[in-house]
């Protein structure tokens, strides 16, 4: 194709995508060729900015210029499950691994709550340490201790009365990343054992119950194609979760993918960016995947409009062992060196906590 011929295509091209991106902003829903076309136009640089830009317009009408803050806790890097993509995983025998006791969580929550956190996430890997009877003490008294705080789990899949009564204790939110809206993908980076069905069993559970749920999935797993992600958007389009984390697969050596190639950036930020158009009042945190990948990772998500960031409040020796992947953001500052670095990244684009 001669050059002007080829530049009037990507130019009509791309003034169809800024039509898409009006009418998705517009009307928050889309079909799968819709978003298989944005998708796959993500790699003109004017699609993606003007995708971007709305997003983060979108969230800037929604919430503003103010960026919530979730203090992170990882409480425990045992796992009996064995994802094919995660350090965690069991069968790594590499992972040096660690669990926090009740004490240490709460002394973190304390940390945080005087440094202004209102809302702590206590994620970690499935540890049979954290029976329902342990994380029933310690919900009651984080409640007790930081009683205007909302407390987040995100300890992946249990039983439904296992939800039920850590939601009675006191847990509203849970994330539970659905990982794959594709059974055939799902399949392919876990083992037989675990089940796609019941990923998407547990999510609908915690709605039922009463909590906000978090669903999300990784951009760039092996195998993944433009089909899975828009299956992905489809899918969550349905459920309309009120948290969404999305981050970039990033290789761990010492995992059975561990030599497949880290997923593309720019396309994570394109996803978010489509996420936010589809969900504008959903919370969209700038994933520590990002700020992995780039040091202005966080701000880059808020740009393709994420309206959250969740600094890891974790007690400091315990933060490169939490080596989900490698390379994972774990700086080794304080709770108020690191809100100030983050408030530092933000103002540069107008944004505060
Ligand atoms: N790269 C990026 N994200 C990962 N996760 C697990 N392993 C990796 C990896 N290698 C994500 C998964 C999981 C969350 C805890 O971290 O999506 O839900
Ligand atoms: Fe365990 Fe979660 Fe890692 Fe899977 S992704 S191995 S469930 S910590």
């Amino acid at each position: 194709m001669c050059r002007v011929i080829k530049e009037c295509v990507t130019t009509l091209n791309s003034q169809d995508m800024i039509k898409l991106i009006k009418q998705l902003a517009g009307e928050h829903a889309i079909e799968a060729e819709g978003l298989r076309r944005l998708l796959a136009a993500c790699g003109d640089d004017n699609t993606f900015n003007q995708l971007r830009d709305k997003a983060a317009q979108i969230a800037r009408e929604q919430f503003g210029f103010g960026i919530f803050t979730r203090g992170l806790i990882e409480i425990s890097c045992y796992c009996r499950n064995n994802c094919y993509y995660c350090g965690l995983r069991r069968d790594n025998k590499n992972a040096s691994r660690y669990r926090l006791s009740d004490e240490e969580i709460l002394a973190c929550c304390k940390d945080g709550y005087s440094a202004g956190l209102r809302t702590f996430v206590l994620q970690g890997g499935e540890d049979a340490a954290f029976t329902d009877e342990r994380l029933v003490n310690l919900i009651l008294q984080l409640r007790h201790q930081c009683p205007e705080a909302a407390i987040t789990l995100s300890l992946g899949e249990r039983k439904a009365e296992s939800y039920q009564r850590l939601y009675e204790a006191g847990a509203s939110r849970y994330l539970l990343r659905h990982e794959a809206a594709n059974r055939d993908l799902y399949e392919q980076i876990h083992p037989g054992e675990m089940s796609h069905a019941n990923r998407i069993d547990c999510i609908k559970t915690l709605t039922r119950i009463g909590y906000q749920a978090g669903m999300g999935m990784m951009v760039g797993v092996p195998s993944q194609t433009i089909d899975h992600l828009v299956e992905d958007l489809l899918l969550m389009q349905k459920i309309r979760p009120a948290m969404i984390g999305i981050g970039t697969f990033i290789p761990h050596p010492d995992t059975p993918l561990g030599s497949a190639p880290t997923g593309d950036l720019r396309l994570t930020l394109a996803v978010i960016a489509i996420t936010r158009l589809m969900h504008p009042d959903a919370n969209i945190p700038a994933t520590t995947a990002l700020a992995s990948l780039s040091p202005t990772g966080y701000l880059d998500g808020i740009l393709s409009g994420a309206n959250v960031v969740m600094p890891n409040i974790s007690p400091l020796a315990a933060r490169p062992k939490y080596e989900i992947y490698p390379g994972k953001e774990h700086s080794q500052n304080d709770i108020t060196s690191t809100l100030n670095n983050l408030s530092q990244q933000l103002a540069t684009k107008n944004y505060h906590l």
